[in-house]
């Protein structure tokens, strides 16, 4: 590799680094693997050091994630919070104990711990009670979480006997069991709510709730691994968690002293399989050096304990058949495969189902009828299938081929160029997308309305009572009581909730229209510089495009959605029945054009405004909230608690730091 080619492949590296880390700490929706990302982030680390010419004090590599939040008071840790070396690989173990030798000698002992899959958590008691627990943030400050753990059990509020340090802190990860995190998403898809992508996000995003009484009822847990104090009763991590246990910890059972590598090694492989007969995720192992003075001889790195490191299994996967390829109708047309597996279990559940994405896909797995095929379980709760096992293939099994009509309604399917889906055109006419239309339109983040679940809809077109969201609005309670399951009281709600909705403010009934690849985001930005759905309408696709992050394709997709007469008939009926189609004079009197064309970074925490509530007051004045500084930002917004190395980054690319008082300032 010559130092140009080092160059590009440093900041593509970079770029899906940074892209992948705001899935992951941020959104909370990872899109691959931690396997596929810990591969990418040594690739870069490696570079990095090959090529040291490229350093950037805001590389991937210099930070070990950021799990703050707005809302929570920070507090910096007493002692860092590090990371862990980790490795994939027996071989990088062997180099690792080889390390430790070479410092410490070959007499000393390691401790084997599972490696939990959930959130670290630091808690501090004083004289025997829990004082403070603080997440891990950027290692150096986390968020003040004490409220929401104490809501966890397994946590101790007061410590049990009398010969308790006066003051230590003590880590652990929080984590939720499988079956606790099955309940709580099926609970969630029955009220309408996003799901969570696996236990560890469910537990992430708990333990950050400002509500404490909501994360009481969630089932959280937690495991304590590693002690910190002045007077601890022992020389030793082993047996200081041993005693831990008898003031009220929870400590895991499997912590496991070992005398040499090979011990270690007997450790991992027991786990590696036994894992999959835990109630929780573990995703692989800790490996520790037991005494307090060997671990001071070995030291630190900047990031990462020298007397630690942690080995990663591989993502579970396992094979089974593929009996059959479904092919389904989303509410916007789009079509997408999924496979039907004979049943098999993987990290905990049994799978039935996975998901093929589409035609493409399909293609590039080879897939054939009958084939086996391996599975893994990503970021999503959906597994997928990463691969065929070619040489079980069944001689002269066919390929599977996509459809060419809808399944449900028959009509020729179509594939834009560039479009990565296969979508019915049938819009009107093809029950699963006129259904889904109206799922969309009453669910929580739309018009929110009470009493209409996916099964009430599901009755109410089948009893053909509403063909399109503006039936709705004339539905009487008389034709709903004579239906099963319908009460007096069941109706009512449904007709009040259909009355409280005609107050929804306009950009939640412009997403609620179910224009192809218009989602929440697109319909604050339509609503806020249109104002009101007659100028939307108006709108040429030149106009459409002008306006910040609407594209040429969603710009194409809201012209076509009005040149259709029948959407058209649908928005006069809606406007008829009252519904909002206009921003109301409040939201008119809180938009200007005072920040047009300025590109803003919002840091840190602020008294007055969460950072949601500054980005869309930066949004209603023309403005743009931008993630990261670049020369492009005009403006970064500063709070309390911004890291140094942004005011210094800022210093240089000579951007203007503003308070929470000067922004206001600037739009009054
Ligand atoms: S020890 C300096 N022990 O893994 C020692 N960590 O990549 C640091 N984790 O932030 C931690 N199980 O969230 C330790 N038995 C265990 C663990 C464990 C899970 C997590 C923890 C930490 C991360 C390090």
């Amino acid at each position: 590799m010559n130092k140009k080619e080092a160059e590009e492949r440093i900041f593509k590296l970079r770029k899906e680094l940074n892209r992948h880390n705001y899935n992951y700490y941020v959104l909370s929706q990872p899109e691959i693997s931690d396997f596929e990302y810990d591969m990418m982030l040594n690739d870069l680390i490696e570079i990095e050091k090959r090529f040291p010419d490229f350093y950037d004090e805001n590389s991937p590599t210099q930070r070990i994630g950021d799990d703050r939040n707005q809302g929570f008071v920070q507090k910096e840790h007493k002692y860092p919070m590090l990371s862990l070396g980790n490795t994939y690989s027996q071989d990088e173990l062997n180099d690792f104990d080889l390390r430790v030798k070479k410092i410490i000698g070959s007499n000393f002992e390691y401790v084997c711990e599972l490696k939990y899959d959930g959130a670290a958590i630091n808690l501090l008691y004083e004289n025997g009670k829990l004082k403070q627990a603080v997440t891990r943030g950027d290692g150096v400050r986390g968020d003040d979480v004490t409220a929401n753990v104490k809501t966890i059990r397994s946590i101790p509020l007061i410590l049990r006997g009398d010969n308790y340090p006066p003051l230590f802190e003590i880590r652990g990860e929080i984590f939720m069991s499988v079956e606790g995190f099955s309940k709580l998403n099926s609970e969630r898809e029955k009220s309408g709510d996003t799901l969570f992508a696996n236990p560890r996000n469910a537990t992430a995003g708990t333990l950050k709730m400002l509500n404490s009484s909501v994360v009481a009822k969630r089932p959280l847990d937690c495991f304590l691994y590693h002690i910190l104090g002045d007077e601890l009763p022992y020389g030793s991590h082993f047996e200081d968690l041993e005693k831990a246990k008898s003031w009220g910890f929870k400590v895991s059972p499997n912590m496991t002293k070992c005398k040499g590598i090979n011990e270690v090694f007997n450790f991992i492989m027991k786990w590696d399989i036994e894992r999959k007969d835990l109630p929780y995720n573990i995703d692989g192992v800790v490996l520790k050096v037991n005494s307090y003075r060997n671990q001071k001889q070995l030291g630190f790195t900047a990031k990462s304990p020298r007397w630690a490191i942690s080995y990663k299994f591989k993502a579970e996967q396992v094979t089974t058949r593929l009996l059959s390829v479904d092919f389904q109708v989303g509410r916007t047309g789009a079509i997408t495969p999924v496979a039907n597996l004979k049943p098999v279990l993987l990290a905990g559940t049994t799978v039935k189902r996975a998901t093929l994405h589409n035609d493409d896909q399909i293609k590039l797995l080879d897939l054939h009828n009958g084939d086996t095929v391996f599975i893994e379980k990503g970021g999503e709760i959906i597994p997928k299938i990463i691969g065929v096992e070619r040489s079980s293939r069944e001689p002269g099994s066919a390929a599977i081929k996509f459809i060419n009509a809808c399944p449900v309604c028959g009509w020729q399917l179509s594939r834009k160029e560039g479009e990565a889906h296969h979508y019915c055109p049938n819009e009107t006419g093809c029950p699963p997308q006129i259904k889904g239309k109206i799922i969309h339109f009453v669910s929580r983040k739309v018009m929110d309305i009470d009493g209409l679940g996916e099964e009430t809809i599901d009755l109410l077109y089948e009893k053909g009572f509403i063909k399109n969201i503006a039936d709705l609005y004339e539905l009487k309670k008389e034709q709903l009581i004579p239906l099963e399951r319908f009460a007096n009281k069941s109706a009512d709600n449904i007709i009040q909730g259909l009355e409280k909705s005609k107050n929804v403010p306009f950009s939640r009934v412009l997403f609620g229209l179910g224009i192809r690849h218009v989602g929440e985001t697109a319909a604050k930005t339509l609503a806020n510089n249109f104002q009101s759905i007659e100028a939307l309408r108006n709108a040429g696709l030149d106009e459409l495009i002008e306006i910040n992050e609407i594209g040429t394709r969603i710009a194409q997709s809201i012209t076509e959605f009005f040149s259709k007469t029948e959407n058209l008939e649908i928005i006069n009926r809606l406007i008829k029945y009252g519904l909002k189609f206009e921003l109301s004079e409040g939201e008119k009197e809180l938009r200007s054009s005072k920040l047009e064309g300025l590109n803003i970074v919002i840091s840190g925490t602020f008294e007055d405004h969460s950072r949601d509530e500054l980005k869309e007051i930066i949004e209603k004045n023309g403005g743009k909230n931008v993630s990261s500084l670049s020369s492009k930002t005009n403006y970064l917004l500063a709070g309390n608690n911004m890291g140094p190395s942004k005011r210094e980054k800022a210093r240089k690319l000579n951007i203007t730091i503003i308070s929470e008082d000067d922004f206001l300032k600037m739009i009054q």
